[in-house]
């Protein structure tokens, strides 16, 4: 069905818009708001306080005026004027009951889509042949977690893990590989035979190779010549190099998706720094054609400065003077590959904050030189660190960089400890496999909530004990109130209770109506949410939205309730509220249990 509702807002400061206009007021000083004194009322309006000089009148007059047209009316219960001009608003049980059903009714629960497009999403950005880290922990949740914003408002998305996949770090492994293992067919220039189909090495080998190799290119000039130069027969074409770098992305792609799987984190597209280098000279000559790239110093150069700039703001380097190209230069020309293949709306990236500067350059540039049309967004979502418990960058015990398994490992082991626990606290026995599945799930809600209730642009403090807290603003917490809710509806259907024809009833008491108010809410976060690319407003809501659950379910008896209308009415409530928080935790990126 066609959503016939507006947000909750909206509606409700229609009614009062109109009451500004009829006792002779700008009806856009009836503008309302959720009350930030919620012990006084449920909404407020402040636009008597803020148009009283333009009518010459004092605040309170004029509240009072447009107080008295809201008398009677069926949406307020309350409607009263306050010194020095506030309006206090209450709500009518039958106005917010009547939104909570249309709510329920309508797809989606009511929420108004924009116009839907193409958009991709560029995150994750792990680097070949080295393993992830904490580092990575970020761009994946947070940019999963976007896509699926971006996909539940009706967009066609793409998620495109944009892997660091060529150039000198591909050399210095493969020039590595050639000075301990001399005698592979790969590095025999006579060689026409077919490779080996088996990877000379695993993953663990690269793990150590690259970092080992990095090492001695920065302390020998000599090393890092030759690293450079395998790193040039590469990118030309050599076959043995070319066969071997298969190697090595095969090895490491399918350690990527052990990781990425066990985060649920999921890509369309594998594409990576090397999927556009064939496209780079012709984008190269089209920048020098178009008089946007010139020589500077050997090297070849776009400017992007504005007149407007307060800071430094570099030129940007598409070929350096040693005839290679860079990290932009990849990065421009995969938006020209985008573009050409899936012309999207919007292109959203996500990096930590270090790569501000750098994005704002390849934007400019892109739009400069006509790569990215002006109906094309391009967005820089970036993150702070992810710290320990001490304010600095987290660290293992013995100092080093974490490994995104490591944590992974470390949140699920927290709560296998704690499901287990809890089973055996109920008395429940269940299996081996089945404790391991509760403790994943639950495990990747805390992790990912962790992550997620923050505002990405903040550093956070990465806490096991707090993440896996079953109480508070925690992803345990609120899987805990939908497991809650769902054994309920099990229990109802034992106990042959009808589950399914029920009818939501005005509420009876105070904590069943700000259970409707807090479900009511839904649509403004939620966009605000995709507006923002603002995950943590989701966790936010859905935060508010637990809370008012389980105070609700605290203060009235559901399933022993007398009146069997009224009980109908609570189920039927309780079961949207389950609705809404699956929609919400499957685009926050976890799933809910059945048990835990
Ligand atoms: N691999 C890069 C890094 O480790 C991140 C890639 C981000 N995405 C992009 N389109 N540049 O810094």
């Amino acid at each position: 069905e066609e959503p016939d509702m507006k947000q909750l807002l909206e509606e409700i400061s229609s009614h009062v818009k109109k009451a500004f206009e009829d006792a002779g007021y700008d009806g856009e000083l009836g503008r309302v708001t959720v009350s930030n004194r919620p012990d006084l009322c449920e909404y407020q309006c402040n636009g008597a306080m803020a148009g009283a000089k333009r009518y010459h009148k004092a605040p309170i007059a004029m509240a009072q005026d447009v107080a008295a047209r809201l008398e009677g009316c069926s949406v307020f219960e309350k409607a009263e004027a306050v010194a020095p001009g506030f309006l206090n608003l209450n709500l009518t049980n039958e106005f917010i009951a009547d939104y909570v059903i249309r709510m329920s009714k309508a797809d989606d629960f009511g929420i108004e889509k924009p116009k839907t497009s193409v958009m991709i999403v560029d995150y994750g950005g792990p680097n070949v042949a080295k393993p992830l880290h904490v580092g990575h922990l970020r761009s994946a949740v947070i940019g999963e977690s976007i896509k699926r914003i971006l996909h539940f408002m009706g967009n066609e998305t793409y998620g495109d893990i944009h892997m660091g996949d060529w150039g000198l770090q591909m050399g210095l492994v493969i020039y590595e590989l050639s000075l301990r293992q001399p005698d592979l067919p790969y590095f025999d220039e006579t060689f026409e035979g077919e490779y080996p189909a088996e990877a000379p090495f695993t993953v663990s080998d690269l793990e150590e190779i690259y970092p080992a190799a990095s090492g001695k290119s920065k302390n020998d000039a000599e090393y890092k010549a030759r690293a450079m130069e395998a790193t040039l027969k590469l990118q030309e074409g050599h076959r043995g190099y070319r066969a071997l770098w298969h190697k090595i992305m095969d090895v490491s792609i399918a350690d990527m998706k052990r990781n990425y799987d066990r985060l649920d984190v999921n890509f369309e597209l594998w594409n990576g720094e090397s999927t556009v280098q064939d496209i780079i000279p012709g984008m190269v000559q089209d920048m020098k054609d178009g008089g946007y790239a010139y020589n500077s110093d050997g090297a070849l150069v776009v400017d992007v400065k504005e007149e407007t700039d307060t800071k430094e703001m570099p030129p940007c380097i598409i070929i350096k003077s040693d005839g290679a190209s860079l990290y932009n230069t990849t990065d421009l020309a995969t938006i020209k590959d985008r573009m050409a293949r899936y012309s999207p709306s919007k292109i959203v990236y996500l990096t930590d904050k270090r790569q501000d500067l750098y994005f704002e350059q390849v934007f400019r540039c892109a739009r400069k030189t006509g790569l990215a049309p002006d109906d094309c967004e391009l967005i820089h979502i970036s993150f702070g660190t992810v710290n320990g418990k001490d304010g600095s960058p987290y660290k293992t015990r013995a100092g080093g960089v974490p490994r995104l398994s490591d944590l992974i490992d470390e949140i699920e082991e927290s709560m296998l400890a704690k499901i287990k626990e809890n089973a055996a606290g109920k008395g429940e026995t269940v299996s081996d496999a089945e404790v391991l599945d509760r403790a994943r799930k639950v495990g990747l809600a805390a992790i990912k909530y962790g992550d997620l209730s923050n505002q990405a642009s903040k550093d956070y403090v990465f806490d096991v004990d707090r993440f896996t807290s079953f109480e508070g603003d925690t992803g345990p917490y609120i899987l805990y109130t939908c497991v809650r809710i769902n054994s309920i509806l099990r229990k109802a259907a034992e106990q042959g209770i009808d589950t399914e024809d029920t009818v939501i009833l005005p509420p009876v008491n105070a904590s069943h109506k700000a259970l409707m108010h807090a479900i009511s809410g839904f649509a403004a976060e939620i966009t605000s949410a995709y507006n923002e690319y603002a995950p943590h407003r989701i966790c936010g809501y859905v935060y508010a939205l637990s809370n008012a659950f389980n105070t609700f379910y605290h203060e009235n008896h559901i399933l022993t309730e007398e009146d069997e209308a009224l009980r109908g009415s609570f189920i039927g409530l309780m079961k949207l509220t389950g609705r809404i928080l699956k929609v919400c935790t499957d685009m926050l990126g976890f799933e809910i249990p059945e048990r835990m």
